[in-house]
């Protein structure tokens, strides 16, 4: 099967380069402006236990010590980024991991605090956090509503026992409902679920009862990801069976499955991977031709700039891509000196620029203006993709036929600059 990237990001991930450092960004986040909209993201690198599949960036850790340690390094970071940045409103914040759970209610609102005391934090800001189930209790729920948090993604992946055994990872279908009415009785009622096809040991019939479990708990959105193994980069994938594994063809029947079995429950599918309530803001925004990707996924936030904090987090500004270093000792050792942890990324150039918004609408499935003249061959290339629907060229515009959103990486692969054919070593594309 082909392996094509994700595209949480143009250039890729991989085309970052050591060249852009502390100093270049610190450069950058001066050339915000001030009526900059910013949404935040924080990584919190940490979990009580470590499930096979996982492919987040994190680590195991017992006690509260190092937490509370890197909350304190993560306010440095913050009051730095802040004073550099010329930019200051923030209408999206997100915490990621990791397990953001695993932050004890007290340390998590006086975090809040800090931020809201560095930036200017609207009050209609949507506030999401990413939630482990298994490592969430009622006074951090309780803390989460008190600071203003409204939305929660729960990773649930999959409910069947012999697929949770192959995965280290635990969790009942109650748990999981007692979490979701939790979060509902202290008003957090934006509610997403995470699951995943392709794990060790599912079939057609595991994933049409998990998806059932999950429908019926009403969350307003599921996210569906693919199973991405990549052992070579996360060694401990390794303990995963791989004769377990679906196959590719099984995979596709499961996504489509899945894909048929939400869409008649309800939901409705947006971008690749993501299933929302009509009512729901994407919901809204795909109609209107204007959902946004990022690295959290699909998301209606259309903030000037994505500031990351933390361990291995990454910021999206106007013209430039920065990653903090994914080394926790060189973290630490750059926040005490007083430097940002930044260790890579890269300056976009106008071309960049454009390939950019062409590669996000064609993976967000909207509408995109693509010049003739200026890229001809790429329009050129895609002639068996409107030969067979997945792409129509009308009026300068592309038009992505929803239904057949299988195609899209390899769309979006046809405006990639980086991209050698034959040079792919990503996960699977479906
Ligand atoms: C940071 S975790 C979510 C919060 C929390 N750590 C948890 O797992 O409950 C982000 C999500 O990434 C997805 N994920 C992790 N590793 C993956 C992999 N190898 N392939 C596909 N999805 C993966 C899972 O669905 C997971 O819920
Ligand atoms: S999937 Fe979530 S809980 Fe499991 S190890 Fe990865 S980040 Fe931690």
């Amino acid at each position: 099967m082909e392996q094509i990237p994700r595209y949480t990001s143009y250039p890729t991930a991989p085309h970052f380069h050591k060249g852009v450092d502390g100093k270049t960004s610190q450069n950058l986040l001066g050339k915000l402006g001030k009526q900059d909209v910013l949404s935040l993201y924080f990584h919190i690198p940490f979990c009580r236990q470590l499930c096979w599949f996982c492919g987040c960036h994190t680590k195991i850790v017992n006690g509260n010590k190092p937490i509370e340690q890197y909350m304190e390094l993560l306010s440095q970071e913050i009051a730095m980024q802040s004073k550099l940045s010329g930019a200051s409103i923030v209408k999206y914040m997100h915490f990621g991991g990791g397990s953001p759970t695993v932050i004890e209610p007290n340390d998590f609102v006086k975090f809040m605090n800090v931020v809201r005391s560095n930036f200017d934090v609207l009050d209609d800001a949507e506030i999401a956090v990413e939630i482990d189930p298994r490592t969430v209790s009622k006074e951090k729920i309780l803390a989460y509503a008190k600071s203003g948090v409204n939305r929660a993604s729960l990773g649930v992946q999959d409910f069947n026992e012999q697929v949770q055994r192959a995965i280290n990872r635990h969790q009942s279908i109650e748990l999981v409902k007692n979490v979701v009415v939790s979060l509902r009785d202290t008003g957090i009622n934006e509610i997403n679920f995470d699951l995943i096809y392709g794990l060790p040991f599912q079939s057609l019939e595991t994933i049409k009862k998990t998806i059932d479990s999950a429908v019926k708990l009403d969350p307003n959105r599921i996210s569906l990801f693919g199973y991405a193994h990549v052992p070579w980069m996360k060694k401990h994938q390794d303990l995963i069976p791989t004769e377990a594994l679906p196959g590719p063809e099984l995979r596709m029947e499961m996504f489509d499955f899945a894909h048929d079995y939400l869409t008649k429950s309800g939901y409705v599918s947006i971008g690749l991977d993501h299933f929302v309530k009509p009512d729901d803001s994407l919901a809204i925004a795909q109609k209107n031709q204007e959902i946004q990707r990022n690295f959290q996924g699909y998301t209606i936030d259309k903030a000037d700039a994505l500031l990351g904090f933390g361990v291995s987090s990454i910021s999206t500004l106007p013209t430039a891509y920065l990653q903090n270093s994914s080394d926790y000792r060189h973290y630490v050792t750059s926040i005490e000196e007083g430097n940002l942890p930044v260790a890579r990324g890269i300056e976009l150039s106008d071309d960049d620029i454009k390939r950019r918004d062409i590669i996000m609408s064609i993976m967000c499935g909207i509408r995109t203006k693509v010049c003739s003249n200026e890229f001809a061959s790429e329009l050129k290339s895609l002639s068996p993709f409107i030969e067979n629907g997945t792409v129509e060229y009308r009026d300068s515009f592309l038009i992505m036929n929803k239904r057949e959103h299988h195609q899209f990486r390899k769309v979006a692969a046809k405006f990639d600059a980086y991209l050698t054919e034959g040079q792919f070593s990503f996960s699977q594309a479906v």
